[in-house]
């Protein structure tokens, strides 16, 4: 087989060694993503790219790469990075890296709704600015999670049912959104299914899990935020691209909505200043799955579906 591994971005050593394993010349970018004009450079003749979330996999780097590249696997769950039906066109497989991620991701969502609940972010700054203080019966109260708060899931995949799961043992109600995926009867018992209107009308805190895709952009915009309640709180681990930005800063500044706890955001790794200039958002940048053996785990999972495409079997996790 001719042709290079282009594999984006400087991987963890595990997957790098998974990577020198597969026999052939590698091009290996750095722990910055590439520029454009890089990438297009780097998959020129490449039989395989490993891709971020941060690499913009679309008709034109497909192109570049020429008629060798045989598969893209994106190191994320996500891929509203890689231009799917372009990739089919080509006969380019695409792979993910579903599964590996769903614990740590809803860990850190329980983390984001915890301190904004529990107002932890804010409370951190407070102490920070060395402004005197002392207890008090009053100060910075918030919202109690286990004194029946209901936890609205808005995309009820994997991680999603992993962030109801850790809901449920701070005993909160979950209400989600209906899904296609294929549930136990168990898991459906354990879950009330209501729409989207509802979901965002009976919940004291919305937490997002769909995907980006053409129909979920802007899905939380005015109309959306404006059935939520007044005072709830949202938290975004999926996409930037889900939350019209400035229709969450209006309802934010109008004080209609709690506040707000972002991971992800729409113009990444751009953070509208706005938001950084309201106290009752916080935000993390984009660190979901940002655990020691979860990255491990994603990494060496994309170079494993290269593996398997390139001796001519099938993919671990195609998209
Ligand atoms: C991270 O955002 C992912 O999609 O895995």
């Amino acid at each position: 087989m001719t042709g290079h591994v282009y594999v984006t971005r400087l991987l963890t050593d595990d997957a790098m060694d998974a990577v020198a394993a597969l026999g052939l010349p590698v091009v290996a970018g750095r722990e910055v993503p590439p520029s454009r004009a890089e990438l297009l450079r780097d998959a020129v003749g490449a039989v395989a790219v490993v891709s971020t979330l941060t690499d913009r996999m679309d008709s034109v780097v497909l192109d570049a790469a020429g008629p060798s590249l045989r598969v893209v696997a994106n190191v994320a769950a996500g891929y509203d990075n890689v231009d799917l039906a372009a990739a089919r066109a080509r006969g380019i497989v695409v792979t993910n890296t579903p599964g590996v991620l769903d614990a740590a991701t809803a860990d850190l969502t329980m983390g984001l709704v915890l301190a904004l609940a529990r107002r932890i972010a804010e409370g951190d700054r407070f102490l920070r600015t060395g402004t005197p203080w002392v207890w008090g019966p009053r100060m910075m109260t918030g919202l109690d999670l286990s004194a029946g708060a209901t936890l609205g899931v808005v995309g009820y995949g994997r991680i999603g049912r992993a962030v109801a799961r850790r809901a449920r043992a701070f005993d909160m109600q979950v209400l989600a959104t209906p899904t296609r995926a294929h549930l136990t009867p168990g898991e459906r018992a354990e879950v009330e299914f209501r729409d989207l209107p509802q979901v965002l009308a009976l919940s004291d805190v919305v937490t997002l899990h769909c995907p980006l895709t053409a129909a979920t952009h802007h899905l939380v915009d005015d109309a959306a935020l404006s059935r939520m309640r007044p005072g709830a709180l949202l938290v975004n681990t999926a996409r930037g691209a889900i939350v019209d930005t400035d229709a969450l800063v209006r309802a934010l500044t109008a004080g209609r909505l709690g506040g707000a706890a972002l991971d992800v955001f729409e113009d990444e790794p751009h953070v509208d200043p706005r938001l950084l200039a309201l106290e009752q958002v916080v935000l993390t940048p984009h660190l979901g799955s940002a655990g020691n053996r979860t990255r491990d785990a994603m990494c060496t999972l994309a170079v494993h579906n290269v593996a398997a495409v390139l001796a001519g079997q099938e993919p671990l996790t195609p998209v």
